[in-house]
């Protein structure tokens, strides 16, 4: 790089302008955000992505909701809807691990999305999207942010986004039994087959399985806090392979997070009359 001496500059005034511009953009953890006046010098389309990722989080939290809500076509043997699994109220359709008494009368779907939808809440990629997309915060790179002020995660209620760890471990058992529910769904009244919808269950924990295991807390399980990865090789082994998962994970997080709604909508039609469930043998 070839550096400017004093000499060089035509007169003091543009040595101070290019002097001021090189200064670096003041950027403070709960502080105030620096940077130009403008709100970007971007001219391509950046808010293409917030705008997609809006409309997307907004229609699967609308359809979920919605799913969770209504209590009834979760069930048509041998499927049964990944967001009433595992289905642990005594009222549930089907009884899978009828733990809670009948007190409980609302939907039993309820007892369950609570962990699924925390572990997408406090996901390291779900949070890039919803602050970006849903607060401008900022809406992307070399956009500026919506607030004057930023402070991060480091206060009441953002904080919490750190036990994201703790939902990852429900993450794995939900994973657990959405697998039994994806062979079951090989296991018909009238004895084993595959209908369209075993097919479904099963690519639906694959893909529940993939965004499951690449997440950021997994990775860090299976490789964290350890100095020489030669001492730990199944450590290492098991790192190697979540990494390379990781790089995937914002993919997985959008596909897991269609094919599940998608899943439920199978079961839903099946369940109500409306479809007919494809027996192939
Ligand atoms: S970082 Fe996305 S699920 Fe853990």
């Amino acid at each position: 790089m070839r550096v400017r001496t004093a000499e060089t500059y035509k007169t003091e005034e543009e040595r101070v302008s290019i002097t001021e511009d090189l200064k670096p953009t003041p950027v403070a953890i709960s502080g105030v955000r620096g940077g130009p006046d403008v709100h970007t010098l971007r001219k391509d389309r950046w808010w293409l992505v917030p705008t997609l990722t809006v409309l997307g989080l907004t229609a699967f939290v609308a359809y979920s909701a919605w799913a969770a809500l209504v209590n009834k076509d979760y069930y048509s043997a041998p499927y049964i809807s990944p967001f009433y699994s595992p289905c642990i109220a005594s009222n549930c359709t089907y009884q899978q691990l009828p733990i809670i008494g009948t007190w409980w009368k609302i939907s039993p779907a309820i007892l369950v999305l609570v962990f699924p939808l925390g572990f997408r809440l406090t996901c390291y990629y779900y949070r890039k999207a919803y602050y970006r997309s849903f607060w401008w915060a900022p809406p992307a790179c070399a956009v500026a942010d919506a607030r004057p002020r930023y402070t991060g995660e480091t206060r009441f209620p953002l904080i919490w986004q750190n036990i994201h760890r703790w939902f990852f471990y429900f993450g794995v058992i939900f994973v657990v039994f959405l697998a039994i529910d994806a062979v079951r769904a090989y296991d018909f009244p009238n004895g084993w087959g595959m209908g369209l919808g075993s097919l479904i269950l099963t690519v639906n924990v694959i893909l529940l399985g993939l965004y499951t295991f690449s997440c950021h807390a997994c990775r860090h399980l299976c490789g964290g806090q350890m100095d020489q990865f030669s001492k730990h090789p199944v450590r290492y082994k098991l790192w190697s392979g979540v990494s390379r998962i990781n790089e995937r994970h914002q993919l997985f997080a959008w596909m897991s997070l269609f094919f599940v709604a998608f899943t439920d909508l199978y079961v839903r039609l099946v369940a109500s009359g409306t479809i007919h469930d494809p027996r192939f043998f």
